[in-house]
C-alpha cells in the first residue's frame, strides 16, 4: 500500500518513521515534509491545504491512505473532500470529518459539545463581536487569572491568560474588537482557570470504538522551570507517572467514552486520532481542549512506545473493526528533548548548517524545522523547532540522560534546548 502523510514537523517525521516499519507499506510520501523525511522517503512539494493537488498526486501514485498530521486540512474538510468524490473515496483519510474537526476548529463548539454530553471542563461563556460590553461585564464578575480563548484556529496562539483585570480587558478588546486573529477571534470564550497538572491523552477511534495510546506530558514554555512564553513544545515524556489506573479510569469513564458516544449520537463521522488536553485537578480530569490530531512533540515520545504495526489499526478505522485490534505498548519510558533556534518563539535565523546528525547512537533524531540546501545538499535549520531527540530507557532519568547526551552531539549556531525536561516528575 502507498501512503501519503501531510505535514512537515517532528510529528510527521515520527509518523513516517513508525508507518514505514509496516510490511504493508510500499511507498511512503510526505507533503511537504522536511530534510529528515526526504532522506528516507519521498517529499512532495504540495501544501497540506491544497486538496486539488493532493487528489491529483494521490491518483497518480496509487495512494491508499492519507494521514493528516496537522489540524488545518482537517478543519478545512479534507476528509469530506475525499469521501464525497467517487474518484478518490477509496482512499482512507485518517482524521475526522469537517464536522468532527470542529472539536478543535471552534472552542465554542467544543464547549457546547462538552456541555451537551456532561464532560468535565472549565465553566465558561462565549461572546460574539456584538456582545463585547457583556463580555467586559462578565470578566468583572470573575477573579484572576482570567482565561480568554479565540474561538477559531490561531496557530497555537489563541489562548491568553491574564493576571489583572486591566490586562484581561485589553486582551478582550484586542481579540474581539480589533480582530487580532481575524475570523478566528470573532467569538471569544472566557473560562474559569483550572489549577493542576496537564497531561495529553491520545486515543484512536473509528467513531464507535476507541483504543488508548500511550499518554504524554508536554513542556510548552521556552524557559526552564516552565517559565517564559509558550512554544509549540520543548519536550515530552511518556508515560506520565500520575496517570495511574485510578486516574485513567476516570479519564475513560468521564471523558473519552462520553466524547466518542457524543460524536456517535450527533452523527459525526470520526476516523482518526483524538488528543485530549487535560488538567488533573486534585485527581480529577478536566478537558482544557480537544485536538483532532496527534500532538507535537508528544508524538515523538508516544509512537516509539507503540510496538504494534499501526497500519492494520489505521485500516480498521474505515472498516469499523477497531475493536478487534490490539495495540501493544512498550513499558519503557520515552523522553524527547526539542532543539530549537536561538530567539524562538520570537524571531530566529534560518539556513544554519546542522552537523553531527549521524552521531547519536542511543537516540532517534526526528527532524522538525530542517531543510536541504539546494547548492550542496547540506542540512540546515528552517524553523523554530529544529529537531526532536527521543530515547527509550527503563527509567525516565536514563531516557533523559540519553537524549541530552545525543543533543550535545548535534551542532548548529544558536542551538537551544531546555535542560530540565521531566523536572517536575523526577523531583
Ligand atoms: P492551548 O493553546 O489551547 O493549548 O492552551 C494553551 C495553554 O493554556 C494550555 O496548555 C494550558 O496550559 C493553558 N490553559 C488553557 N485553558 C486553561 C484553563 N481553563 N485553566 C488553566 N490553564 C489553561
Ligand atoms: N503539544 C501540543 C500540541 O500539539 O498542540
Amino acid at each position: 500500500m502507498n501512503v501519503l502523510i501531510l505535514g512537515s514537523g517532528g510529528r510527521e517525521h515520527t509518523l513516517a518513521w513508525k508507518i514505514s516499519q509496516s510490511p504493508e507499506v510500499q511507498k511512503l510520501y510526505i507533503a511537504p515534509g522536511n530534510a529528515g523525511t526526504g532522506l528516507k522517503w519521498t517529499n512532495v512539494a504540495i501544501g497540506v491545504n491544497d486538496f486539488e493537488k493532493i487528489k491529483r498526486f494521490a491518483l497518480q501514485h496509487d495512494i491508499r491512505m492519507i494521514i493528516a498530521g496537522p489540524e488545518e486540512p482537517l478543519v478545512n474538510g479534507i476528509y469530506d473532500y475525499f469521501s464525497s468524490d467517487s474518484a478518490v473515496s477509496h482512499i482512507a483519510v485518517i482524521g475526522p470529518s469537517k464536522a468532527g474537526a470542529q472539536l478543535e476548529g471552534s472552542k465554542d463548539f467544543a464547549k457546547t459539545f462538552m456541555q451537551r454530553h456532561n464532560i468535565p471542563t472549565a465553566a465558561y461563556r462565549s461572546f460574539g463581536r456584538d456582545e463585547a460590553d457583556a463580555a467586559g461585564l462578565f470578566l468583572r464578575t470573575k477573579k484572576p487569572p482570567y482565561v480568554l480563548k479565540a474561538d477559531g484556529l490561531a496557530a497555537g496562539k489563541g489562548v491568553v491568560i491574564c493576571n489583572t483585570i486591566e490586562e484581561a480587558e485589553k486582551e478582550l478588546k484586542d481579540l474581539l474588537l480589533n480582530g487580532r486573529f481575524g475570523k478566528a477571534s470573532e467569538k471569544v470564550v472566557i473560562e474559569e482557570f483550572l489549577q493542576g497538572t496537564e497531561i495529553s491523552v491520545f486515543v484512536i477511534t473509528d467513531g464507535k470504538n476507541w483504543k488508548l495510546l500511550p499518554e504524554a506530558k508536554d513542556y510548552k514554555r521556552i524557559g526552564e522551570g516552565d517559565t517564559g512564553p509558550n512554544t509549540g513544545g520543548m519536550g515530552s515524556v511518556s508515560p506520565v507517572p500520575f496517570a495511574g489506573e485510578d486516574f485513567m479510569k476516570k479519564v475513560a469513564d468521564r471523558i473519552i467514552t462520553p466524547t466518542i458516544n457524543g460524536l456517535k449520537a450527533e452523527n459525526i463521522t470520526y476516523r482518526g486520532f483524538v488528543f485530549f488536553g487535560l488538567m488533573n485537578v486534585n485527581g480529577d480530569p478536566y478537558v482544557i481542549e480537544y485536538n483532532v490530531r496527534l500532538g507535537d512533540p508528544e508524538t515523538e515520545s508516544v509512537l516509539p512506545r507503540i510496538k504494534s504495526d499501526l497500519i492494520p489499526v489505521l485500516k480498521s478505522l474505515e472498516e469499523g473493526t477497531l475493536s478487534s485490534q490490539v495495540i501493544e505498548t512498550d513499558s519503557r519510558t520515552a523522553a524527547t528533548v526539542v532543539l530549537v533556534s536561538a530567539g524562538y518563539p520570537g524571531d530566529y535565523p534560518k539556513g544554519l548548517e546542522i552537523t553531527g546528525l549521524e552521531k547519536p547512537e542511543e537516540s532517534i533524531v526526528f527532524h522538525a524545522g530542517t531543510a536541504t540546501r539546494d547548492n550542496d545538499g547540506s542540512i540546515v535549520t528552517s524553523g523554530g523547532r529544529v529537531l526532536a531527540v527521543t530515547s527509550l530507557a527503563g527509567t525516565m532519568a536514563e531516557a533523559l540522560e540519553k537524549s541530552y547526551r545525543s543533543a550535545e552531539k548535534i551542532e548548529y549556531l544558536g542551538k537551544t534546548y531546555r535542560k530540565d525536561i521531566g523536572f517536575d516528575i523526577l523531583k
